[in-house]
């Protein structure tokens, strides 16, 4: 402990608060609470780093509930590096049970954690990330505030098996409900199917958004390597927050801060990893934000210029057929930066929260299981990245090329004359209560040549932006065995399902986008070859609609609702807070409350 006359030296952040001697009245009040639950003054006022542990685990989050006993290893590895771990809760965010949806919570999460770690004595921070919004709602924070941050994930559930085959989490809802429609299978046995697929504690076992987001937290340094694919069940899940816990004292010792490691190069590494993962097209809205955080300039067609060409090299579901279990026995994200390295696609200089640079940590790193990540030679797919949308309907939105079926461009894409193009009769929903009272009503007239269109449901409208643009075609349809049709939203679809959907649509149409003046049975040109949408309407008929459109009146039913709306940005900018004042690397630029 250092006594009023020693000698001044550089001070821990969290000094400030436990050990200013030239305010001991101040000190004195923040030390003493922290001493009523049997922190001795020792622990305070020594030096030793005080980190953080952000505890996203709870029952309402049951993805990532297993974090608060993981939390017990990573304090442990804390104490034996010298460290003083502080755990404390972050607000909830459940994928699956949060109304209207989880998406409008990632803000509120964000803020609260900025909150935490600018005004609270933390000189690092271990987050607890795992199911979807977890990962980037708790990213986004740290890069604001920029002290040392270690990504530790919970890791996906154990695979899921029916009858002999894989039950993908996500995925065996989105297939079974088809089944359940074209009544083939009643109620009892669609739950089942659907339970099948979570025989575990952890996060989704397809590569939907939660794995593809803590792969590419970990594929931008964030992570210690090879974190993201273990199971959580494993014990090596809880030996990596062991070692993540010992870690981070280090890194405080390194003052090695987001900043020094989520550079452009890392985020356009993270670019070409979610295409060789076949990842979820929620990953570009969160990178955006987290990129957003750090003043990294990040644009929406970074996702084609730098994803597009790469190729597949993960065969997980919805993209492929294996779960997290087969991805981590067959070497998980050290592997596929292995591959990408030798392939020359990853750039290999960028920094790590281990210290060391990724070519030195994955050098080496080959597939173990060619079944489940190809080597980058011979893919499973070449130019599997999203393309990048644009036309008269919207400045950007996102197709995810990995998925479009062999059945699919059979049906579409196969006209000699112009291979990749094709115009079908748009059908217009308002939203997804829309789409459910009248996907069915025989006045539509839906085909096989129809595109589904759902409007009113990004970030403004729905508020958050719902998951809801993978629409299933109407009984008939599915009945006839068509379970797919072309969908446009400027809403978002699920990781985890294999919707050959244009989603993400920015502007949406409650912020006056061009899908708000679209018209069932409007004919829509999808061009995969240029990669653009049109509405082939004449533009004085687009005009006139203009002048008479009516948005509808949004209506918010709590406070945050309000503030999200007042404040968020589109899709294609990461739907991040639009915000009076620019802030950048918080505690160091705005120094210490
Ligand atoms: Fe939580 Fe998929 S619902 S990870
Ligand atoms: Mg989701």
């Amino acid at each position: 402990m250092r006594k009023p006359d020693s000698k001044p030296r550089s001070l821990l952040r969290s000094e400030q608060w436990f050990n200013n001697l030239a305010r001991a009245d101040q000190t004195a009040i923040y030390v003493e609470r922290y001493l009523n639950y049997g922190l001795t003054r020792e622990e305070l006022q020594s030096g030793r780093p005080i980190i953080g542990i952000a505890q996203s685990g709870s029952d309402l989050a049951p993805c990532n509930r297993h974090h608060v006993q993981l939390a017990e290893r990573v304090k442990a590895g804390i104490r034996d590096a010298g460290g003083v771990p502080f755990e404390f809760p972050v607000h909830a965010i459940h994928e699956m049970g949060k109304r209207p949806t989880a998406a409008l919570d990632r803000n509120l999460c964000y803020l609260g954690l900025v909150e935490i770690l600018y005004g609270y004595p933390l000189d690092g921070v271990v987050l607890t990330t795992g199911c979807d919004k977890t990962t980037p709602s708790q990213l986004m924070a740290a890069a604001l505030v920029d002290i040392p941050t270690i990504v530790l994930s919970g890791g996906p559930m154990l695979n899921g098996w029916i009858d002999g085959r894989r039950s993908g989490s996500g995925a065996m809802i989105w297939q079974s409900r088809e089944a359940y429609a074209a009544g083939t299978i009643d109620y009892d046995q669609f739950m089942e199917n659907v339970i099948s697929s979570v025989p575990s504690i952890g996060h989704c076992n397809t590569m939907g958004t939660a794995l593809t987001m803590n792969c590419l937290a970990e594929a931008m340094g964030m992570s210690l390597p090879g974190c993201a694919a273990i199971p959580a069940p494993y014990r090596q899940r809880a030996e990596i927050a062991y070692n993540t816990g010992r870690r981070i004292v280090a890194a405080v010792g390194a003052d090695l801060t987001p900043s020094a490691i989520m550079t452009r190069a890392a985020f356009v590494n993270a670019i070409r990893v979610c295409t060789a993962l076949g990842g979820s097209t929620n990953a570009p809205i969160h990178l955006q934000a987290i990129a957003a955080q750090l003043d990294i300039e990040l644009d929406i067609q970074d996702w084609q210029d730098y994803g597009e060409a790469v190729p597949r090299l993960v065969d997980c579901q919805p993209a492929g057929d294996y779960l997290g279990e087969d991805f981590y026995r067959a070497g998980g994200v050290p592997a596929v930066i292995g591959e990408l390295l030798r392939g020359d696609l990853f750039d290999g200089e960028t920094q790590t929260v281990s210290g060391i640079k990724m070519s030195e940590l994955h050098r080496g790193c080959r597939s173990r299981d060619t079944r489940v990540i190809a080597s980058a030679d011979q893919p499973f797919q070449s130019d599997a990245g999203f393309a990048v949308m644009k036309g008269n309907l919207f400045r950007s939105a996102l197709l995810k090329k990995s998925v479009i079926s062999p059945e699919f461009r059979q049906r579409y894409l196969s006209d000699p004359d112009s291979p990749e193009c094709f115009t079908a009769r748009a059908i217009v929903f308002e939203g997804p209560e829309d789409y459910h009272r009248r996907i069915n009503d025989p006045a539509l007239e839906i085909d096989k040549h129809c595109v589904l269109v759902m409007r009113y449901c990004g970030p403004l409208a729905y508020p958050g932006s719902a998951e809801v643009v993978n629409m299933l075609p109407p009984d008939h349809l599915v009945q006839e065995g068509i379970t797919s049709l072309p969908c446009i939203g400027d809403g978002r679809q699920s990781g985890t399902s294999a919707s050959p959907s244009i989603l993400n649509a920015a502007p949406e149409a409650a912020a006056g986008g061009g899908l708000a003046l679209l018209q069932t049975n409007d004919p829509v040109r999808i061009d995969l070859a240029n990669n653009t949408v049109d509405v082939l309407v004449d533009e004085a008929t687009l005009t006139a609609r203009a002048r008479a459109l009516k948005i509808p009146a949004l209506e918010n039913q709590t406070p945050w609702q309000e503030i999200y709306r007042d404040t968020v940005n589109q899709l294609d900018e990461g739907g991040v807070m639009r915000l009076k004042s620019h802030y950048r690397s918080l505690h160091k630029t705005k120094g210490i409350p």
